[in-house]
């Protein structure tokens, strides 16, 4: 087939998927803790159907023997009992490991009201997943960590209802991540699930954020359901005596600018929350919001008008000393008073969108938030459907979060190797992100610093770079790469003209284990402390950094991770270990941060 005839076909398909995954993200509301739901948390029953049976049995009907020829080879009554919201890989030690589908089924109370629509609210299912409600198919899902909704209002019956989620965690080409990341691969229902109800007409989206450059100038934006047009809107911030009256336009958005005064502008240093609350003819929303100016000028990052360094740390959503996903407050409490300890005032949310809860309370403690979509590494940039999937995710991130003033960078790739196809990839998830926010720095994070022999500075030769607000490296001197010169007198000329943070460095010791300081196969604790010494010496000549982050707070799960002493199945780069315990290193970083003011 002519390449002509097959790019229009490409273009078209990606088209006409992408409309339908991005209605689907457009469609999610705002703010689900903000309204009416009913936990659907707890314990649910579940099936192994490790040879995908499940779906052709449909044992989604949940049918039982009626006469005395009936029999099912499945049930979920008397089946295996998981938790939800977890992964399910730590709650049994046979499903460790495990990578398949696993169903899961539970009964719930309806209540049908004619003045009352209703959806079911996923915070996120890992990996991919098909939904059922008493026995008929009614939506699906794809990527593990950003939230998803279907409406039941027609479909839930009052009294007795059947739920059952297909969940399926297998690693594929076209996925994202793909084929292997450096990390657990957990699956299963690993965040909330709510039942939401709302009125007829409700407040679908909004946003209130502080103008990306004026201190005073808020910009606000409300989205009835069904585009409901010339309705009353309300916007009301108490504190900064801001009452609103607006009225929807034929699409049924109600949008405004206006200025307040004395706004005391969010920071790490002062978290400043603000009551508001959105209103409409049948609907009433209230959450806390903040307000900051986040921008680049030349290389430098500027917080409310000031420059600012990145005191910043990476973990992933895990919970090492249970060995499972982090999907709770409290878990979010353990990870982020770790990294307010260490005098942190950033977090870089490794390497996908983490659950609300991180997210919520790391801006009520004062952390500035870089979230990121998994494009980890080994991506199909030539596959369409990746593409579409790539998009949906981002958008579904930014819509879930775009209200919360910490999250400061989007992040859209991770360790990608410069080619054709990746340059175009990620300049079309680029435009995408940046036509839902422009009020958030986009960054991407590269491996693809090298030293060069002749000139004695590092460098990095890869031209997506220059679509960036800010530019992030990954660079591990002392670990993969060993000094090629004494650290005091590395210099860069990395993106000179653009802020540059140092989004991930560091090296693996095992918590206990001392050793040479000079050897990296000691895995010890002293030669993970040098490594540090050292890559903070280098910083120093760093003219344009703005911001470090050390690779990672915590020891993590992983499967590239075998060596059977030092590893056992754990990457050891935590400054913390896996029993929740800091390493040397940590006092060291813990020293350089208390020094940047
Ligand atoms: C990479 C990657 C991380 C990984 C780390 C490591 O930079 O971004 O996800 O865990 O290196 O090798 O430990």
């Amino acid at each position: 087939m002519k390449s002509l005839t097959k790019q229009i076909i490409f273009g078209l398909a990606l088209l006409i998927v992408f409309c339908i995954q991005d209605i689907q993200a457009q469609n999610l509301m705002t703010n689900v803790f903000g309204r009416h739901i009913l936990s659907l948390n707890g314990k649910w029953s579940a099936m192994v159907d490790q040879y995908n049976q499940g779906y052709k049995m449909a044992l989604y009907q949940n049918k039982k023997p009626q006469g005395k020829t009936d029999f099912f080879e499945y049930s979920f009554d008397g089946a295996l009992q998981l938790n939800v919201p977890s992964d399910w890989n730590s709650q049994l030690p046979e499903l460790k490991y495990y990578e398949g589908t696993i169903w899961y089924g539970r009964h719930f109370e309806g209540n049908v009201d004619n003045e009352k629509r209703q959806f079911l609210y996923f915070g996120a299912v890992s990996y991919r997943c098909r939904i059922f409600l008493n026995g008929k198919e009614i939506g699906s899902h794809e990527g593990g960590f950003t939230p998803f909704q279907i409406e039941i209002t027609d479909k839930v019956k009052t009294g007795d209802n059947f739920i059952a989620v297909e969940v399926n965690n297998t690693r594929s080409k076209d996925a994202i991540p793909a084929m292997s990341f450096d990390w657990w691969n957990y699956g299963g229902i690993t965040r909330d699930v709510m039942l939401v109800s709302t009125p007829n007409v409700y407040i679908r989206e909004y946003s209130i954020q502080l103008d990306k450059y004026k201190p005073e100038k808020i910009n606000a934006q409300v989205v009835l359901s069904d585009k409901k047009p010339n309705s009353n809107i309300g916007i009301e911030i108490p504190e900064l005596n801001i009452k609103l009256k607006l009225r929807t336009d034929e699409n049924g958005i109600a949008s405004t600018s206006f200025t307040a005064k004395k706004i005391k502008r969010w920071s790490p240093d002062s978290p400043t929350l603000y009551t508001a609350i959105i209103s409409s003819v049948s609907d009433r929303i209230e959450e806390k919001i903040g307000f900051r100016n986040l921008y680049v000028k030349g290389t430098n990052i500027y917080l409310n008008d000031k420059p600012i360094f990145l005191k910043c740390v990476s973990f992933h959503e895990e919970i090492p000393q249970r060995k499972g996903r982090a999907y709770s407050e409290a878990d979010a409490a353990m990870l982020l008073t770790e990294a307010k300890a260490l005098g942190c005032n950033m977090i870089r949310l490794a390497h996908y969108p983490q659950n609300e809860y991180t997210v919520r309370l790391a801006e009520k403690m004062g952390f500035i938030l870089w979230q990121e979509i998994p494009i980890w590494q080994g991506i199909d940039f030539t596959d369409a459907s990746t593409l579409i999937k790539a998009k949906s995710m981002l958008a579904e991130m930014i819509t879930r979060d775009k209200n919360r003033c910490a999250v400061g960078f989007w992040g859209i790739a991770n360790e990608t190797q410069p080619s054709v196809e990746r340059n175009k990839f990620l300049t079309t998830l680029l435009q995408t992100g940046k036509s839902m926010d422009t009020t958030r720095l986009f960054v991407a994070a590269f491996d693809l610093v090298r030293f060069n022999r002749d000139k004695k500075i590092f460098e990095m030769n890869d031209s997506f770079a220059a679509q960036l607000d800010v530019v992030a490296v990954n660079k591990y001197m002392g670990w993969y790469q060993p000094w090629p010169l004494d650290p005091k007198d590395a210099k860069w000329n990395v993106t000179p003209n653009k802020p540059l943070i140092i989004s991930e460095f560091g090296g693996e010791a095992l918590y206990g284990q001392s050793g040479d300081e000079t050897v990296a196969s000691s895995w010890s604790e002293d030669y993970q402390a040098k490594l540090y010494k050292d890559n903070i010496t280098m910083f120093a000549n760093i003219p344009n950094l703005r911001g470090v982050s050390p690779w990672i707070l915590f020891d993590f799960r992983s499967p590239f991770r075998m060596h059977p002493a030092n590893q056992e199945g754990w990457n050891r780069k935590g400054l913390v270990s896996d029993q929740g315990i800091r390493k040397k290193a940590w006092y060291i970083m813990h020293d350089y941060y208390l020094k940047i003011k």
